[in-house]
Formats: structure tokens, C-alpha cells, sequence
């Protein structure tokens, strides 16, 4: 199957994207594997005509957001992030009357229609670059409550408005659970993502996005880690550092739609070019403003 994934994408000159939470075989056969910021990036700079996504379906979208010339094609076209539905748009129409200064930055894990009601996108790898660089005193943090709350305390001259969205994987990662690995592995540094809820990343000796816990990971001279995020990052931490250690803290760092991607999948959306992710184009162009502000602003 991995030959006939190799050879479909050079001959229909398709480009492979693959998020670290997707199975290790899946990023195995991609082009690019990376964080949502990277991902977003680079399908704004490959030359192929046609962009195959192996994640959830904000990241396909923001891609064809982007790149409304090029074919984005989904692996699966049902894996979806639940917490890219959680805003109510009601919502951000009420905090914007109430506070006309306010800027909304939302997390990119989220539809096209919230990303259009936004004032600029952040990931988790650069939302304190973005919002420390917005000239408002107000910040209305969508959807994610989690990652909204840790960049607050890293920018307390600034006001935050919380929305109350979750990523159910990364919450499902308790204060107990990461103790009882530390017990274990009284060595190991606590390397988490800023999903986690405030009690874990208050016990971590490290919080970055995926990327960043893998850079981490890689320059430490620690030789084992606890790793508080989804666990397909453990196919890149290991390819990385064979002669390191991860631990996981139980089993629930999983991600069900990230999970729904495999060759198989793959090989057919090669085959079919489909299903192709479309948008209508009122709705692209603004949902592209927040998006080309967040690639401008983290530069
Ligand atoms: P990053 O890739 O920005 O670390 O985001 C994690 C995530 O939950 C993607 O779904
Ligand atoms: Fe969404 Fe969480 Fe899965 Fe990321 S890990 S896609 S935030 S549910």
C-alpha cells in the first residue's frame, strides 16, 4: 500500500500533510508532518496542484481557505475536531457589543463560519506572539478555555473573555494521572500541552504545542519524559530519540478523529481525488482575513 501511495501522489501531483496525532504509519508515507501552525504554513508554499490532508477537518479547511486555486482532498471527510464547534456566534456578536475595543482571536481548531466572525487565528505554537502583538486591551480567546487561560497568565496587561471549549482528549489528561507517572518516573520532566487543564500545566516543567514539546524533547539532556498530549506524538519523539524514553500518563490520550485517517483511506482519496473539501466563497474570504493576520502576525 505504501508504494501505491507513493507512486499515486507523484503521478496525480499530490502533496501529503499529516498532523503528529495521526498514526505513525499514516505519517510515515506523508510528504510534510508537523503542528497546525506548520501545516497551515506550508500549504501556502507547495507547488503541487493537489493537497492531501491526513488530520481533522479545520486543518483541510484552513488549507483550502488559504488556497482556493489548489484541490484539497480530506483522508477522511468525517474526522472532525469537536472543539472546533464549540462558540456560539451569539456569543461573539454580545462581546463585541460590550466591549467595542475587543480583538477576537480564535484557535484554529475551529469551522470556517467562527473563524469568519474573528478578528485573527492563533495556534497553539504562536498565540502568544499574535495576541501580545494586537494593539486591544480586550481579548475574547475562542474556543479552546484551556489554552485561552495559560496565554492569559503569560500576558497579564491584557483583559481576557473566555469562551468555555475543551478538547476532550487533552482534559481527559487528570492532575492524578500525570502524579502517578512522576511516582514512577521521578526523573522524567512533564512535557504537556496547553490544552490540559490549569492543575497539569501547573505541575509541568514544560508547556508547548506539539512541535514544541518535540523540540524539547530532542535538545534535552533528559533521557526520559512524561508526555501530556495526544499520543501520535510518540512515533516522531521516538523516530527522533531512539535511545530516549516516553511515557504516556494512561489511556485516554487518544484522539478518536485523528485516529479515523489510515493508509487505506489514504490510497483511496489518491485514487478518487475525493472527498474534496469546498467552501463557499463568501464565506472563504472571510474566514481568510483572520487567517492570512495570524501567518502576517507570527512571522
Ligand atoms: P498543535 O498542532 O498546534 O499542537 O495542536 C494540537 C491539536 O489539538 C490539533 O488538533
Ligand atoms: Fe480536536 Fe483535541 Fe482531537 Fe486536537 S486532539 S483534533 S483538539 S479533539
Amino acid at each position: 500500500m505504501k508504494e501505491q501511495i507513493k507512486r499515486l501522489k507523484e503521478e496525480k501531483d499530490v502533496v501529503i500533510l499529516a498532523h503528529y496525532y495521526v498514526d505513525g504509519q499514516v505519517q510515515e508515507i506523508a510528504d510534510m508532518v508537523g503542528d497546525s501552525y506548520f501545516l497551515a504554513k506550508k500549504a501556502t508554499e507547495v507547488s503541487q496542484q493537489n493537497i492531501l490532508f491526513c488530520g481533522v477537518s479545520f486543518m483541510g479547511e484552513s488549507a483550502k481557505i488559504l488556497n482556493p486555486d489548489k484541490r484539497v482532498i480530506m483522508a477522511d471527510e468525517f474526522a472532525d475536531c469537536p472543539m472546533a464547534h464549540m462558540v456560539d456566534i451569539r456569543r461573539i456578536e454580545e462581546v463585541r457589543e460590550h466591549y467595542p475595543d475587543v480583538a477576537v482571536v480564535c484557535y484554529v481548531n475551529s469551522t470556517a463560519e467562527i473563524k469568519a466572525y474573528s478578528d485573527v487565528c492563533v495556534t497553539s505554537s504562536n498565540a502568544l506572539r499574535v495576541v501580545k502583538a494586537l494593539p486591544n486591551k480586550h481579548i475574547f480567546f475562542i474556543p479552546d478555555n484551556n489554552l485561552g487561560r495559560y496565554i492569559a497568565t503569560l500576558v497579564p496587561e491584557k483583559e481576557f473573555i473566555f469562551n468555555d471549549g475543551f478538547c476532550h482528549v487533552h482534559t481527559s489528561i487528570h492532575k492524578e494521572n500525570v502524579e502517578e507517572a512522576k511516582k514512577l518516573h521521578p526523573d522524567a520532566p512533564i512535557l504537556t500541552h496547553p490544552e490540559c487543564t490549569a492543575d497539569v500545566l501547573e505541575i509541568s516543567d514544560f508547556i508547548g504545542s506539539t512541535s514544541e514539546i518535540l523540540d524539547y524533547a530532542t535538545k534535552s539532556s533528559a533521557k526520559e519524559f512524561i508526555i501530556c498530549t495526544e499520543m501520535g506524538i510518540f512515533y516522531e519523539l521516538r523516530e527522533k530519540n531512539p535511545d530516549k524514553k516516553f511515557y504516556s500518563v494512561g489511556h485516554r490520550q487518544f484522539c478518536p478523529n485523528m485516529k479515523k485517517i489510515t493508509l487505506e483511506k489514504v490510497l483511496h482519496a489518491l485514487e478518487t481525488l475525493e472527498p474534496e473539501v469546498t467552501l463557499p466563497e463568501e464565506l472563504r474570504v472571510k474566514a481568510n482575513a483572520p487567517l492570512v493576520k495570524m501567518l502576517e502576525l507570527a512571522k
